[in-house]
């Protein structure tokens, strides 16, 4: 096992003393919808149970003939020979089977602004929305790069893309303009949707002037940017190019006929971070994903499209807000809230007063938001009315038992069942989860397998490890939405996942196996950081680091942070010219900023004389982690040169 995993798995140890039990409430497990039978049916069904989700969740123009196709492993196609549109199983279809007053969604900006759109206004904005990206020469196949705050045009660009058949590639509003050229440029848009900003903190934030320097080095792609109007803010203007949401959209014709797409068409490219610099093209196409993440936002969450209101808190970014904010809840005619802005604008009362408002009774959020919250204080949440929260979710790190108790105490009134989801970009929907009327919950543990979906914990050789031991989690057989590949690097995505293990998909996280046959989720093994559950590479900030004059030499870990997870922390070999004072750490800092994006802006930056190195010349980052947590450093005795630590800890205490 790698140093990581074997660190991650003594920390394990404290975890087995978890004894805690929630089994769900007598009358919650009576009526919920998924029932102990759901798992036996997956059972006893296979591959076929897919097939039944398939056809129960969505309406298919035409039948698919083949369940699965699996014979160019690894590259799946589900649902063979089935069409169907993705926006019109989002919407339409709810319209013309009498759902068209029901709200879809309810949009609270931060300054306090609302809107409500129902199945028939969402439908026919996206209609025109379809219309307009069309007259500016958008075709089915096209990529689309969305770089947009949440607003509800996120999800009606979205789905207007899906709908002609368009790939949207959305770029998280927090990234930089030299991040977002670079998924421009890979994957060869045609087309920008912005906005001229949103609000942050209570203040105007821009956006339009990233895309603007985006766009500025010649030979781009984009033939035109959409600007949907949200701040007012001034904005710089290249005619031929920009054009108002406005003008096009508002303007359009609300007519527009959904056409079916083959089950295999490409929905979306979503770039996430691996372990080289270069991120990567997440590719997911259309009914395998619908099925999944419809079928686990009805099972997981125990959906009730009727009465349930339900908030995923984030962000349209990520893949969290396009399975189950832009598709899964769309896909099962739920009504959502989507939020703006930060916790704390106005006051760090904000979700809770939001909740109280709208009777919030689903909350999907990650434990770094969970730690703020319980670090701010359970007088806050107190002062407000949270009785219609009936299930918690939580979704992007493990989450620590905790903040799990707080959830479950201060947020779900000791009642709320509370779903621990585990999955990432690449899986498209949740695959480790309790069922919340079937699973007896334990504080910091996913637990099992959703129904359908065969998980395990495996050694280096890929033998499946017994019960309370650790190793490397897999995924066994393959699952409806499930990546398709890597965007224009099929063979990267072949080794990324496939090569470790044989016949495995692997997912690049450590896990435990305890007494009961239980998950635990240990984190990474590989050189990802998650810090408040998003995905940062290592080597994607050293690059942006040694792209800087002053840097000679790089070396970034995560280092455990009580709030966000995992901490950026920097080690750093200035030049021979350059300076080692507070303005090279701010200007670094910046520099990681401009390069990829605020999130990516390491904690600590330390200039230090040399990096630990292995005689093959490999950093050693499990001997700087130590130093970034503040431990003793542990074994150094393959280091190329073994004073190496002893010059990093003088240069540290200067
Ligand atoms: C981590 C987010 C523990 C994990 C949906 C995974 C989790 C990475 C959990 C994917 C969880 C996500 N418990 N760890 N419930 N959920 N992770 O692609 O390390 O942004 O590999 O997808 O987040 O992050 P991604």
């Amino acid at each position: 096992m790698s140093d990581s995993a074997q660190r991650q798995g003594d920390a394990f140890e404290n975890l087995l003393h978890e004894e805690r039990r929630f089994p769900p409430s007598e009358e919650f497990a009576a009526q919920a919808l998924a029932q102990p039978s759901l798992y036996e049916e997956a059972r006893s069904r296979g591959t076929e149970f897919w097939a039944d989700q398939a056809r129960a969740c969505l309406s298919w123009e035409t039948d698919f003939t083949q369940t699965l196709d699996w014979s160019e492993a690894p590259f799946a196609k589900w649902f063979v020979g089935g069409k169907l549109n993705a926006a019109y199983n989002a919407l339409d279809r709810h319209v013309e089977e009498g759902r068209g007053d029901r709200v879809a969604i309810h949009f609270e900006g931060e300054p306090g602004d609302t809107r409500s759109y129902t199945y028939a206004e969402l439908t026919e904005s996206v209609k025109k929305a379809a219309n307009a990206f069309e007259s500016l020469g958008v075709q089915k196949g096209d990529r689309v790069a969305v770089y947009l705050p949440m607003i509800p045009e996120a999800v009606i660009t979205m789905l207007a893309c899906a709908r002609i058949g368009a790939v949207h590639s959305v770029v998280f509003g927090g990234f930089s303009a030299d991040a977002l050229r670079s998924r421009i440029d890979d994957a060869e848009a045609k087309l920008v949707v912005t906005a001229d900003g949103t609000y942050r903190r209570g203040k105007p934030s821009a956006l339009k002037p990233a895309v603007d320097a985006a766009l500025e080095k010649e030979g781009s792609t984009i033939t035109n940017v959409v600007v949907v109007r949200r701040n007012n803010e001034p904005v710089e203007w290249t005619e031929g190019r920009d054009v108002w949401w406005d003008d096009v959209v508002d303007t359009a014709s609300s007519e527009h006929t959904a056409v079916a797409h083959d089950s295999e068409h490409p929905l979306f490219i979503l770039y996430t971070s691996g372990t080289t610099g270069k991120p990567k093209g997440i590719l997911h196409t259309t009914g395998g994903f619908l099925t999944q993440t419809a079928f686990t936002h009805k099972y997981t969450f125990d959906l009730r499209p009727e009465t349930d209101v339900f908030w995923c808190t984030a962000d349209i970014g990520w893949v969290t807000g396009h399975s189950y904010v832009t598709y899964a809840p769309l896909i099962n005619g739920a009504t959502q809230l989507m939020y703006e802005g930060t916790p704390d604008t106005p006051h760090q009362g904000r979700w809770w007063e939001l909740i109280e408002k709208y009777k919030v009774s689903i909350l999907y959020t990650a434990p770094t938001a969970i730690r703020t919250f319980m670090k701010w204080g359970r007088d806050i949440p107190k002062k407000y009315d949270l009785s219609s929260v009936r299930v918690l979710g939580s979704v992007g790190e493990p989450i620590n038992p905790e903040a799990w108790m707080w959830y479950r105490e201060i947020i779900g009134g000791g009642k709320a069942p509370i779903v621990d989801t585990w999955w990432q970009t690449e899986t498209g929907a949740h695959m480790i989860s309790p069922m919340p009327g079937v699973t007896s919950t334990k504080p910091g543990s996913a637990q099992v397998a959703v129904p359908g979906i065969a998980v395990d914990v495996v050694d280096e050789m890929g033998q499946s490890v017994p019960n309370g031991s650790g190793g490397y989690l897999v995924v066994r057989e393959p699952w409806p939405s499930m990546l398709r590949g890597i965007w224009g690097d099929p063979e990267r995505f072949k080794q990324t996942y496939w090569s470790r293990f044989d016949d495995m998909y692997f997912a690049g996280d450590g896990a435990k196996k305890d007494e009961d046959g239980d998950i635990w989720l240990l984190g990474r093994v590989d050189d990802v950081m998650n810090v408040s559950g998003h995905r940062l590479s290592t080597t994607e900030i050293e690059s942006a680091l040694v792209s800087h004059p002053s840097v000679a030499e790089a070396a970034v870990v995560g280092a455990k942070d009580e709030t966000t997870g995992e901490a950026v922390v920097a080690f750093v070999i200035l030049r021979g010219s350059a300076k080692d004072d507070d303005d090279i750490v701010t200007t670094l800092r910046n520099h990681v900023g401009k390069e990829i994006g605020p999130i990516a802006k390491p904690r600590n930056i330390l200039v230090v004389p040399e990096l630990p190195k292995t005689r093959s010349g490999k950093i050693m980052r499990r001997l700087l982690k130590d130093v970034a947590e503040g431990r003793e450093v542990g074994d150094a005795t393959t280091l190329a040169d073994n004073t190496v630590m002893q010059q990093i800890a003088a240069s540290l205490r200067k």
